[in-house]
């Protein structure tokens, strides 16, 4: 529980006001995505394309969760959102068992799998910390930007620690509030995200000490907003200024429309709040993640930096010296080779990217 002075007053106010429930990232996030990215997730969307950066990198993150995890015959992925990386890495493993808590995320990764042709590839209902899986029934567990996004990290890495096979492998990816987040210790969001069928307030704190980041959601009652001009007016223009306003730097950046910042905004939007809900992630650092890692029992963690810069130092000087062209038909393999070197390479923290092994000896 997040201390209350270390709270925003209109996190207080909507806190005693508006009684938010608890909830998750999966419910107030990817259960509102239709898809969860187009470019981001381009080789679940669109062919390879060598002249893309994107692509090498995607190539090379997932040869490397793939080596990672390598001898395993059946492999856990941990909420992958539009079926990432594990339709990326079926074809390596006997077979590949998604889950995920968001009923659309599930649905969205069995169209991509029934779409690419995949059958190897099973997508589950379920969450990462309550799986219904017997003990060491993977030999290994890809995780790509999902156990950071979990009510109780902690928790999770038990779960799957419970379920790996002796001998096998964690591979995750994960945002390092070390380096990933401003240096400020407090900063601000608002936008309306309007494409469902109720417009939903989102207003977002982020702090360093302790670290943490909320997302507070309000869904509006849409008839009865259209029915103050003004507030309208303002609805509009918050989902219009979407881009802008996410990643305020409170005090370093002034707002644009300061008094939608003020406790006044939220008291006139109280009448028209149909629910309010909230979720808190206690997000991880490099340090914390191998504490934790240590203690639920993980052996030999190591982290690379996700972002494999030699492979982008190799693709920018190819461009910039006219040779993409000729890399065009061996891209794939020569970003796989980044991949498995970064992996091989990999040291002890700070990266984005760890791997960690459970104790023993691996079954035949
Ligand atoms: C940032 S997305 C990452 C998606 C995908 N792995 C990728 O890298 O493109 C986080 C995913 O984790 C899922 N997730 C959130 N909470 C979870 C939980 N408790 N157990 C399993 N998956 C969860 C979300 O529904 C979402 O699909």
């Amino acid at each position: 529980m997040i201390p209350r002075s270390a709270r925003h007053d209109i996190e207080q106010w909507i806190l005693s006001e508006l009684k938010p429930s608890r909830s998750t990232t999966a419910e107030i996030i990817y259960e509102r995505m239709e898809s969860q990215s187009g470019e981001q997730l381009a080789v679940i969307y669109e062919p390879l394309d060598y002249r893309k950066r994107s692509h090498w990198h995607d190539v090379a993150i997932c040869a490397a969760f793939a080596h990672a995890v390598r001898g395993a015959r059946t492999v856990l992925d941990v909420g992958p959102g539009d079926g990432w990386p594990s339709l990326r890495i079926a074809d390596r493993f006997d077979s590949v068992v998604g889950i995920d808590p968001s009923p659309r995320r599930v649905r969205v990764q069995k169209e991509n799998a029934e779409r690419l042709g995949i059958t190897n590839v099973e997508f589950l209902e379920m969450d990462v910390d309550a799986m219904t899986f017997e003990d060491a029934s993977f030999g290994g567990v890809t995780a790509a930007s999902s156990i950071e996004q979990t009510d109780d990290p902690e928790k999770a890495l038990r779960e799957v620690f419970r379920v790996l096979e002796p001998g096998g492998a964690l591979a995750m990816v994960f945002e390092d509030y070390a380096t990933y987040f401003p240096e400020s210790d407090g900063d601000e969001g608002l936008w309306i995200d309007t494409a469902g069928e109720e417009p939903v307030l989102f207003y977002q704190v982020r702090a360093k000490s302790p670290p943490r980041e909320t997302w507070y959601a309000l869904f509006l009652d849409g008839p009865a907003l259209g029915g103050d001009a003004e507030l309208s007016r303002i609805v509009e223009s918050l989902s219009q200024d979407r881009q802008k306003l996410e990643n305020l730097e409170h005090g370093h950046e002034a707002p644009m429309r300061p008094e939608w910042f003020d406790i006044g905004f939220f008291e006139r939007l109280a009448p028209l709040t149909r629910e309010a809900k909230y979720f808190d992630l206690g997000h991880l650092t490099s340090d914390t993640l191998d504490a934790i890692l240590g203690d639920v029992g993980f052996v030999d963690a190591r982290h690379l930096d996700y972002r494999i810069p030699e492979l982008r130092s190799f693709f920018d000087s190819a461009e910039e010296s006219g040779k993409l062209d000729g890399f065009a038909r061996s891209f794939e393999s020569i970003s796989e080779l980044f991949g498995i070197a970064a992996i091989r390479r990999a040291g002890f923290g700070p990266g984005g990217f760890v791997i960690a092994r459970k104790p023993g000896q691996a079954g035949p």
